[in-house]
């Protein structure tokens, strides 16, 4: 039986039968660490074996004297080789001790309380470390050894410190007879990834997970829209790649089906984008505003009335009706917002809104928060990107409840500061400062990873962002939507499902005017919808105008209830729309 780390000098006994011991060094051990004793039968072979070869060689003497004088000269002339061969292996090992296990151990020696001229009994660190990436480090751990995090840190850096292996992986095997920690190096994550990599992972997860790139071995780092990661942040500084996080996400939302809401400050950052068909993109503070009150501002009339509903409660009512009548919720198409320098255009909206003569919070920054706190569970989704996130940044009122909400970051090598907010309470990684490199961090933990690039070349990135948008499911966005291009397509035919994207007249991409409105509902054999159907539509402006028509027209309701809403005949509500010119 060996004997225990850490009990130098030995009580266990110096000697068996069956095991390799360790013992006290002599007076005349060249070393002062514990000698090796080796295990009984191991000696009593060799003595076997070396009585053998002398009796033979005896025999030999007397009767070959030639052949066996000759013999011997080889053998030996072999075994000198040999020797010389160790020789300079132990002067490498000595080597290699000298600089790397005894520094080790001693700085380990503290946190684990064993000798560091025991090293030899608790410590082993091949000594082709540093070329043999399957290399591991094995540190004996005493019986009462817990793995608690301080220690665990401080045996890490010493190993980091030791040998140059940066952010190891350690795995603790302490539920064993011999309890030891077995350190490997962290292999990094691929240098680069390109769309042709993470395609076949995109086809192959479901529409709401999103793929961000590739850990090591190849690990695809993604998370799911549906589930634990409705919105996410992005914290890396000027240049270091946000705006291709961004467009990832958006290209593969639109090839899922998406629509996206680009808000970008600085007019170009998305050229990709411009003019989809199922994007809306917001440059100006205006436009910004104008976008994100579509989406999450109720206006109400002096009595407290909603005039005119906001998308996220149009889908929030639907979400109701649907389940008074236990019915499914309507497949709407998801929207994902795309937020781009959160921490200048926060500030922009703000300057905008005082000098636009406004009070209080910019409704702009109330509309993204309420989208932050309801929109997880009606298909929308969104996107922040930061030079630096920070709470002010993210809330109307500068609060830490925007952050809140966002339930993954992704991060570049951020100061201790950031890290401290978007950390998550885990021990922030080594930076690497390659290119793309990213940390993916949420509750779970943290994770290194390489940001897919489609391209190098930035147009050329663009053109395949383009095509990816355009190649799976189309979207088609709420009549009201604004800033959505309705023009004619500008992106060559037959790239995807273009039959559903209307084709007609030219108009400015700005013009905010529904164009034709249209029903997707009630086209059924029974042609009757609901007026707050008709409303989404964009047949009318707002429920109550609908109300009004309805009664004025004296339209009788041909189906529904009071508590869901009454259905009304399409044909009469055409018929009405017609002698007003509006279809
Ligand atoms: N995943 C990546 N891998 C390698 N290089 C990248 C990656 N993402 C971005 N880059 C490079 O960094 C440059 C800046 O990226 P960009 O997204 O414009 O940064 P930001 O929006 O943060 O200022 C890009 O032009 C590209 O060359
Ligand atoms: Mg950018």
């Amino acid at each position: 039986m060996s004997n225990a780390p850490g009990r130098f000098p030995v009580k266990a006994p110096e000697w068996s039968m069956w095991f390799d011991t360790y013992a006290p060094p002599t007076p005349w051990s060249l070393s002062r660490q514990p000698r090796r004793v080796r295990a009984g039968w191991k000696k009593v072979l060799a003595t076997g074996a070396a009585v053998a070869v002398a009796g033979v060689t005896g025999w030999g003497l007397l009767t070959h004297l030639l052949a066996t004088e000759r013999g011997t000269a080889l053998v030996l002339g072999a075994a000198a080789g040999i020797q010389l061969i160790r020789g300079f292996l132990w002067w490498e090992r000595f080597e290699h001790d000298r600089t790397v296990v005894r520094p080790l151990a001693s700085r380990t020696a503290g946190v684990l309380d064993q000798a560091v001229g025991d090293r030899r009994t608790w410590l082993k660190v091949p000594w082709d470390y540093r070329i043999n990436p399957d290399a591991t480090i094995r540190i004996d751990v005493p019986a009462d050894f817990t793995a608690a995090e301080r220690d665990m840190e401080d045996i890490t850096r010493a190993v980091t410190v030791s040998t140059g292996w940066v952010a190891p992986q350690v795995e603790p095997l302490l539920k064993s007879r011999k309890p030891r920690l077995v350190y490997s190096q962290n292999k990094p994550p691929p240098l680069a990834v390109s769309l042709a990599d993470i395609k076949p992972r995109i086809e192959a997860a479901k529409p709401s997970v999103v793929v961000l790139g590739y850990a090591a071995g190849f690990e695809p780092v993604e998370f799911d829209l549906d589930s634990e990661t409705p919105h996410v942040g992005i914290s890396i500084k000027t240049g270091g790649g946000k705006t291709e996080v961004l467009k990832n996400v958006g290209a593969q939302s639109l090839y899922h089906g998406a629509i996206v809401m680009i808000l970008d400050y600085k007019l170009t950052s998305h050229m990709w984008a411009d003019m989809l068909p199922n994007v809306s993109y917001a440059r100006t503070p205006q436009e910004i505003q104008r976008a994100l009150m579509w989406l999450a501002w109720d206006e109400y009339d002096d009595d407290g009335n909603i005039i005119r509903s906001s998308e996220l409660t149009r889908r929030k009512q639907a979400v109701l009706a649907a389940k008074r009548e236990g019915k499914p919720v309507p497949p709407w198409p998801r929207i994902v917002i795309l937020a781009e320098e959160r921490n200048a255009t926060s500030r922009a909206i703000r300057r905008y809104h005082k000098r636009t003569g406004g009070k209080g919070t910019a409704p702009a920054l109330e509309a993204m928060d309420e989208t932050g706190e309801t929109g997880r569970f009606i298909g929308v989704n969104a996107m922040h990107a930061f030079q630096r996130m920070s709470a002010k940044a993210s809330g109307s009122d500068g609060s830490r409840d925007a952050i809140e909400n966002i339930c993954g970051t992704v991060a570049k090598d951020p100061d201790e500061q950031t890290w401290k907010l978007i950390g998550r309470g885990h021990t922030q990684p080594p930076k690497s400062g390659h290119k793309g490199r990213y940390q993916w961090i949420t509750d779970a933990g943290v994770t290194d990873f390489q940001g897919v690039l489609y391209h190098k070349d930035v147009d050329e990135s663009d053109r395949i962002a383009r095509e990816l948008a355009m190649s799976g499911t189309v979207a088609s966005p709420p009549a009201d939507m604004p800033f959505v291009y309705r023009g004619p397509l500008l992106v060559p035919a037959g790239m995807g499902q273009l039959g559903v994207v209307r084709q007609e007249g030219s108009e400015q991409a700005f013009d905010l005017r529904p164009e034709t409105p249209s029903l997707a509902t009630g086209e059924g054999p029974a042609r009757a919808v609901k007026l707050a159907e008709a409303v989404a539509g964009g047949l009318f402006v707002s429920i109550a105008a609908a109300r009004k028509v309805a009664q004025r027209q004296g339209w009788e309701p041909v189906g529904g209830d009071r508590y869901t809403g009454f259905t009304y005949s399409v044909q009469d509500i055409y018929a009405y729309l017609r002698t007003k010119g509006n279809r």
